[in-house]
């Protein structure tokens, strides 16, 4: 592939006691490409996130940016480099209305300086808006996150990820459970973005939004990659699949 490497995880690895959550693994993640993370549940995808965007700190290994290492970086800083992440249980401020969860993502923190002041403020407004239009959000502004449906919920996660503009984004699961309408909005919204440059990590077990958005899959099993290749390699291999079907647990 001839796009240059954006992030890249070289070699990482960690356990929790006795549990190799992740073990020796390397992703590179290319400008504009769509990698999916695919394996069975416990795989190691989510701590494989975790590492890269610094909530979890790697035994061995390197974490880098453009070839810069951001190894043992807190996530705000991680964040702040451009890296955007969703979790699985999403972690909206439930109280709050949609426009205000979207606008915590990029709210400067109040004790630090506010850059541009007020035009500062108006930028952030405007960036709320879009991502609320992007994600079909905006009739739901003034709504509580709590009383969004599961759905909404899912795409008021994205809004906060297209609101702070990240190049990078490393989505968990993000259309689990999603009705095929909201699938396919799904799809589209990741589609958009890619088409405008973004570069996407996707962890999901939609075999089916896998094989539409994905041009790379990692496929994790019990800590290890596997295999890497395009969605026909992988989908295409027998011993993969079995693996896969044989261990989910839902
Ligand atoms: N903080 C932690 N402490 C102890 N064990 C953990 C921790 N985080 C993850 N694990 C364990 O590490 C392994 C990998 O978990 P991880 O959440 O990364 O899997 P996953 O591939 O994201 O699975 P799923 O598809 O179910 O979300 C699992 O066995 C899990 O129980
Ligand atoms: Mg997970």
């Amino acid at each position: 592939m001839s796009e240059p490497i954006l992030l890249s995880a070289r070699g990482i690895s960690r356990s929790f006691g006795g549990l190799a959550a992740v073990q020796d693994v390397t992703l590179e993640l290319r400008q504009g490409v769509v990698t999916a993370l695919a394996g069975p549940n416990g795989a190691g995808k989510t701590t494989l996130f975790n590492l890269i965007t610094g909530h979890l700190v790697p035994d061995r290994g390197a974490v880098e940016l453009k070839g810069e290492s951001i190894l043992r970086q807190k996530p705000h800083k991680v964040a702040l480099k451009g890296i955007a992440r969703s979790f699985q249980d999403l972690r909206l401020f439930g109280s709050m209305s949609v426009y205000d969860n979207v606008l915590a993502a990029i709210e400067p923190t109040p004790w630090l300086w506010q850059p541009g002041g007020s035009s500062g403020a108006a930028a952030r407004r405007l960036e709320v808006e879009r991502a609320l239009a992007a994600t079909g959000l905006e009739e739901l502004a003034g709504t509580r996150a709590v009383d969004l449906s599961y759905a909404e919920t899912k795409f008021l996660s994205m809004a906060r990820i297209i609101a702070t503009g990240a190049p990078i984004w490393l989505l968990d699961e993000p259309a689990s459970g999603l009705d095929p309408a909201s699938r396919s909005r799904f799809v589209k919204l990741v589609r958009d973005a890619t088409a405008a440059g973004v570069t996407v990590c996707l962890i999901e077990h939609n075999l089916d939004i896998v094989t539409e958005l994905a041009d790379r899959i990692a496929f994790l099993d019990q800590g290890r990659k596997l295999a890497e290749g395009t969605p026909a390699e992988i989908l295409g291999n027998a011993e993969l699949i079995a693996i896969y079907f044989g261990e989910r647990r839902e």
